[in-house]
């Protein structure tokens, strides 16, 4: 991205750790179900969600819930030059930040990850190798949560792969009935402490 050194000012700008600390706990102060964490998830979660093979190797990874986008940069880092990721967010306070990642790979949609197909067809990306999620299942309405885990099933290729760190295990109700038992690691270094569970298509 080409930048002008004389309007600096209008050029965004990707926030750091304290600063994106500062929204998310904002964000959460207006609307604490639906962002569900006090802080950005550490590194500790970033690394445990991005560095994996099926992350180095996926042409498409869609992101629900990517907050503040710490954990979409880390995805980026893992990346392919030649692949996409398509990050949904619902908190349109967060939208900004998403847009100050200058990065022609990615691609970002406010809405809501019940509209998932809506938002592949939209962007026209095809058929995801991986979805990873924070969207807090536990404090989604359970109706809404399971046509959320049904969706990304059904868009998942056969192989794909399903990732979604979570405080509590209440997304297992929803997604194991079509996925089957998950892989569960646990990472501590976090506030709080998280669980990522990985499913194989
Ligand atoms: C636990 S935070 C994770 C944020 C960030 N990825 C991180 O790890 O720091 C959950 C995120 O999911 C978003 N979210 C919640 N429900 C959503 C939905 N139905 N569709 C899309 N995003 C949603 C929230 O706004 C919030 O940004």
């Amino acid at each position: 991205m080409a930048v002008s050194t004389q309007n600096t000012a209008a050029v965004p700008r990707v926030p750091n750790f304290l600063s994106r600390a500062r929204s998310v706990l904002s964000a959460w102060i207006s609307q604490p179900q639906q962002v569900a964490t006090v802080a950005p998830s550490s590194s500790a979660v970033t690394k445990c969600i991005a560095h994996r093979t099926c992350i180095r190797e996926a042409s498409l990874v869609v992101e629900l819930g990517p907050g503040m986008g710490g954990t979409t940069q880390s995805l980026l880092q893992q990346m392919r030059s030649d692949s996409r990721l398509l990050a949904i967010e619902k908190t349109d306070s967060f939208i900004p930040s998403l847009q100050a990642i200058d990065d022609p790979r990615l691609r970002v949609q406010c809405g809501d990850a019940v509209d998932l197909s809506e938002h592949l067809a939209t962007h026209g990306l095809g058929t995801p190798d991986v979805v990873v999620s924070g969207i807090p299942f536990s404090s989604v309405p359970p109706a809404v949560a399971q046509q959320i885990a049904t969706s990304i099933h059904e868009n998942l290729r056969s192989g794909g792969v399903f990732i979604a760190y979570q405080m509590r295990s209440t997304v297992r109700n929803f997604a194991e009935p079509a996925f089957g038992s998950a892989d569960v690691d646990r990472v501590w270094w976090n506030l709080p402490p998280l669980k990522v569970f990985t499913w194989t298509r």
